[in-house]
Parts: structure tokens; sequence; C-alpha cells
């Protein structure tokens, strides 16, 4: 993010002293600065002042991260996954939101991966880029060494690479935490043409700074109950040899990762909820780009709320047909009124995969069936990639088998809905 934030306790001046409280005369001990800077340190940046050596571990062993590996969509078909069959009951009650994900989808560029959780994660960061994961249902508290969020659904969660945090689901909750992981191997941001050249959000973009969440801090050790001395083992997910080039590795720090005393810069996770996301609208249908939010290397991030839709007298709301030709696109559906179209196959929790070289759109009839409609209440999260995505296990597991055929009169079952963008 381009906008400069400064939380807790920093020197007036970079690079130089800062110090604990002395005892009497005597200075107190030198905390210990850390420039996390991306590209290079060429791009946005943040200086954190530690209580302990950043770089400390005394342990490092091997950890088996969730299965990455993937199988080509060939032969080329168009998919339904159901995601909300990936999870049951028992199994919730057993998994966190960084170790249990299960992946759906990725190539190069980002995984897709889904977890329903009812544990704590342990400590974790993500060497290899930014995540951005939205809260579909439930909530969860978020700490990380910036600060805490207290989330919930809606939220897309902005975590920058090597942000080491964990995720706290809350107990109490009415639904469970329902977390949809977007795992890019670059970083995730506005896209570029929201933004002025100095990086602020330009009057014709869909959201604004007022929008953004800024992590609570600074956050420490004896602010969540845990002693500053406690042993901690850190998750790290990092580039390797594995299925994806993911693999993973525990260090074990000497002491809690919650040390910093304060931070400033433009460099920190922040929260964005959908709902504050201003569609844009017009006479006739509106061009796909306008419900990106996010984007990263080689894929973007777009959503669809609710909104009044397309009004010139003889506007057609639901799309046409289209080929994305450079493009997969995966339409998570989260809400809105699909389960009351009997027989379409998409429902909340499904996911569409749509893939390059495959033009789609509206079922027969859907086109028909929206005149004259005036709003849609539909929620989705979708991802475009340039490159082809293949098929997790955790896709490959809900995968319902009969979507590439829904397009086909004649055929009992039916494809999307009116409501269906994607
Ligand atoms: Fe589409």
């Amino acid at each position: 993010m381009a906008h400069y934030q400064a939380v807790g306790s920093i020197p007036p001046k970079r690079h130089t002293q800062h110090r604990r409280p002395g005892q009497g005369d005597a200075p107190g001990e030198l905390y210990y600065e850390e420039l996390m800077g991306e590209e290079g340190f060429s791009s946005d940046s943040s200086l954190l002042y530690h209580r302990n050596v950043p770089s400390t571990t005394v342990a490092a062993s091997v950890w088996e991260v969730p299965d990455q590996a993937t199988t080509p969509n060939h032969p080329l078909t168009p998919r339904h996954l159901k995601l909300h069959e990936l999870f049951d009951a028992e199994s919730v009650a057993r998994t966190d939101v960084v170790t249990g994900r299960r992946l759906v989808l990725g190539n190069g560029d980002v995984r897709i991966s889904y977890a329903v959780a009812a544990q704590a994660s342990p400590w974790y960061r993500n060497g290899i880029g930014d995540e951005c994961v939205y809260v579909e249902r439930g909530r969860a508290r978020v700490e990380t060494v910036f600060g805490a969020f207290d989330v919930a659904e809606g939220d897309y969660v902005i975590i920058p690479r090597a942000t080491t945090h964990r995720w706290l689901p809350v107990a109490d909750a009415d639904e469970p935490l329902r977390a949809y992981c977007i795992e890019a191997n670059s970083h995730i941001a506005p896209p570029k043409r929201y933004l002025s050249r100095y990086g602020q959000l330009l009057e014709h973009a869909p959201y604004c700074e007022r929008d953004l969440r800024q992590p609570e801090g600074p956050l420490l050790a004896e602010h969540v109950g845990a002693s500053p001395d406690e042993q901690t083992d850190v998750y790290i997910k990092h580039r390797g040899n594995g299925p994806g080039g993911v693999v993973g590795t525990v260090h074990t720090l000497p002491f809690h990762p919650l040390d910093v005393v304060g931070w400033d810069g433009c460099l920190y996770p922040y929260v964005f909820n959908v709902r504050n996301f201003e569609p844009i609208t017009g006479r006739i249908h509106q061009p796909p780009p306008v419900h990106q939010v996010f984007e990263g290397a080689n894929f973007v991030i777009c959503n669809f709320v609710p909104r009044k839709v397309d009004y010139h007298p003889l506007a057609i709301p639901v799309p046409y047909y289209h080929s994305n030709v450079d493009s997969d696109e995966i339409m998570f559906y989260v809400d809105g009124d699909y389960e009351a179209r009997k027989g379409s196959g998409i429902g909340k929790g499904s996911i569409s995969v749509h893939p390059g070289g495959h033009p789609h759109g509206p079922q027969p009839g859907a086109t028909e069936g929206s005149l004259g409609v005036e709003a849609f209440d539909e929620l989705a999260v979708m991802v475009d990639t340039f490159r082809p995505l293949e098929l997790g296990e955790g896709g490959l597991a809900v995968d319902d088998g009969l979507y590439a055929m829904s397009w086909s009169r004649g055929t009992a079952r039916t494809a999307g809905s009116p409501h269906s963008e994607g």
C-alpha cells in the first residue's frame, strides 16, 4: 500500500538508536530494527522494531504442506466444483486455516485453496507471495506482527509476503470460519489504473482509503496472554522442489513472535470488506473490468456485488457470451438467489471454472428471462488467470462432472442463472 502508517514506538529518525526504557541512568537495551521491503528494496517497505534479533532460530524441521499436486484440465472442460462438500463437521473440528487448507486450483502464478476451520492455526508466514484470504462465513481474529484484525463475512484479508501471523476462529460465531485462500507467487494490490502516479486511490476507483482497515497495534505477546519468552514454532511456506514448487519448514524461535514494539511504512496487512465495493453500472452492460478489486502477477481478482443493473430500455442485464481468450475464469458464488434456481447446479459455495479456449455465458433461456430485471442480488468472487489452471486434490474431489454439458439444449440440467456474470 502506498499509504504511510506509523504504529507504536519508533524513533524520530530512521536507522538510529531506539532503546527500551532504562533503569536509573543506565540506558535501556537497543531494539532490533528490521527493514521489510519489496522488489529488492525498490518498492514499498516498512521498518519494524523488535525486542529480539529477528533472525534467531533454535531448530528447523520439515513441514509437510498440504498436497500441492495438480492435474491438467484435459480434455478441456468447464467445471462446477462444490466447495461446501470438502469439509464435514468432523473434519472442521480439527482443521485450521493454515495447515488444513485444501488445494482447489493452481498454476505457476496463483493457488486457490479452501478451509473450513474451528482450530487456531500455528504461527505462519508465506515466503512465496502475498495472500488474499476471503472470509466467506464466520469470524476470526487475525494476529500479525503489525497488529491484529477482527475479521468476518465479506472481508478480504491481504497479508504481504513473509508476514508472520496466525488465524484464530471465533468459537461462538454462528457459522464456522470458511476461508477462500488466494495465494500469489507475487504481490497483490489494487489495480494500477485505480491509482494516481503517487499511489492514491482515484475518484473513479470503486473503493478508497477509508474503506481499508489497518492492523490494530502494536501487538505484543503479553497482549495475547503469552510470555515474551515463550518458545514458538513458525510454519514457513517457501519455494522448493515440491509439487507446485511449494515446500514447508518449521522454525523454532526461543521467544514469542509478537515482539514488535512499533513500525512504520507502507508495507503492512490490511482488510477490505466486499460490501464497501461500490458497483459501477450503466445503461448497457458494463465491461467486465469494472468488477476488478485487486491484481497480482498474471491474475486479477474481481467481485460481483448486489447492484442495480443496466437501464437502457432495450438493455439485456445478463452478459453476452464471451471468450476471455487469455484467461481462465474462476467464479466463487458466495451469496444470492442461486439456490432458488432449481436445476442450475450452481449454488452457494460453488465454483465455476470457465477455461480459456471455451466461450461461455448464460444458460439457454436466461437471456430472455433477465429482460426487465432491475437489480441483481448476487455476491461472487472471481479470479481470472492468464495461465491455465490445473485442478488440485480438493478440486478433483468435488467436481460434479456434469457442468460441461449444461449448455446443451434438451438436457435436464442447465447452468448458471440470469444472475450469473462469470
Ligand atoms: Fe465470464
